[in-house]
């Protein structure tokens, strides 16, 4: 692996520039390119298996295109519903995002802790067992946050609106003696001025970009792939969002120029319809399990489609060529989604 290679890091939408801060600070040098896949934003609200999707088309866009050393899924819903696959099908180091429980616990006083979160973070399977593993030291408080990715992702983190709705979600957690709070989501950094004011100066507020950004080092330094060149790293940045738009936000957020690029055409979805017996189902499915990254198996309206991407669509045809006979498969029609 190249160690001049970029660091790929994505997010819904702009909330993981918290964490893509942080990387650049601890890690100059490195070339970064991140992704704002803001034509889905929220996460928070979408089923699992759409929020996996999306993981593994961007993952595919960033290891296909960019050919990047490393992954950061800058984003706490992403990594709960897809981290178990990206690791499984990529061979880079993939960091995740996950509440900062653990420093909270050791931190509290009062023994209660306060976490805020997307709906899909909180109910996620890995939400739980993080949980299980902590919730004997100290009486944590969960809070999904509706409404506050949309209100960041439109810059109006000022707006009275927003701070009655975070005062909404952390004034339970202050009642009940909280005194630590730990922010969830990537987007919620961007609100920590508007938290620290209605929570006071003695509440700690933890998250977890820079963390994250130390367990990148690590990772890279292990596998000695760490960019140690003398000047600084480059940067792109991309969206499938509307590019000017976004770049205009991302910019004031992070009080830096920063002009992302539209997600190239390139990068489709793939959609293949099919039929099989139904008893045949479980079985195809275990087949394609174990062919990494091949594609998804989608039931959309009652039809069965095979979602892939377009740097797959060949391997894809040929492995269903193999299987055609013995499943008597056949496939209805191939036409190309691009997300609209
Ligand atoms: N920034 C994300 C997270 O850390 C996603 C929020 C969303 O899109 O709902 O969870």
């Amino acid at each position: 692996m190249n160690e001049h290679a970029p660091i790929g890091i994505f997010d819904s939408g702009l909330g993981g520039l918290t964490v893509f801060e942080e990387v650049r600070k601890l890690l100059p040098q490195e070339n970064l390119v991140y992704i704002a896949d803001s034509a889905f934003a929220p996460y928070g609200d979408k089923d699992s298996t759409t929020i996996a999707q999306r993981a593994w088309l961007l993952a595919d866009f960033l290891t296909q295109t960019q050919d990047v050393k490393a992954l950061v899924v800058a984003c706490n819903t992403a990594s709960a519903a897809a981290i178990l696959a990206l690791r499984e099908r990529l061979d880079i180091p993939v960091v995740a995002m996950e509440p900062a429980i653990k420093p909270a616990v050791d931190v509290t006083d009062t023994g209660v802790v306060g976490v805020l979160a997307t709906e899909n973070t909180l109910k996620s399977d890995k939400f739980s067992s993080l949980l299980d593993t902590h919730q004997h030291r100290a009486r944590i408080m969960v809070q999904p946050c509706f409404g506050l990715v949309e209100a960041i992702e439109k810059g109006a983190m000022n707006l009275e609106s927003t701070r009655q709705l975070v005062l909404k979600y952390v004034q339970p957690m202050l009642e009940e003696g909280a005194d630590t709070i730990v922010l969830g989501c990537t987007h919620y950094p961007l609100l920590e001025p508007v938290i620290r004011k209605l929570v006071g100066e003695q509440v700690h507020i933890i998250s977890t970009g820079a963390a994250v950004a130390k367990r990148l080092q690590n990772q890279l330094d292990a596998k000695g792939i760490l960019n140690r060149q003398a000047e600084l790293g480059k940067e792109s940045f991309w969206t499938s969002g509307e590019q000017g738009y976004v770049s205009d936000m991302a910019s004031l957020l992070c009080q830096r120029e920063m002009v992302f690029k539209s997600l190239p055409e390139t990068h489709e979805t793939i959609i293949v319809e099919f039929t099989l017996e139904k008893k045949q189902h479980r079985l195809f499915q275990a087949l394609l399990q174990g062919e990494d990254g091949l594609a998804f198996v989608r039931c959309v309206h009652g039809v069965q489609q095979l979602w892939t991407t377009s740097s797959q669509i060949d391997a894809l045809k040929d492995w269903l060529k193999c299987l055609s006979k013995s499943f008597n498969l056949c496939i209805v029609q191939e036409y190309v989604w691009t997300g609209e």
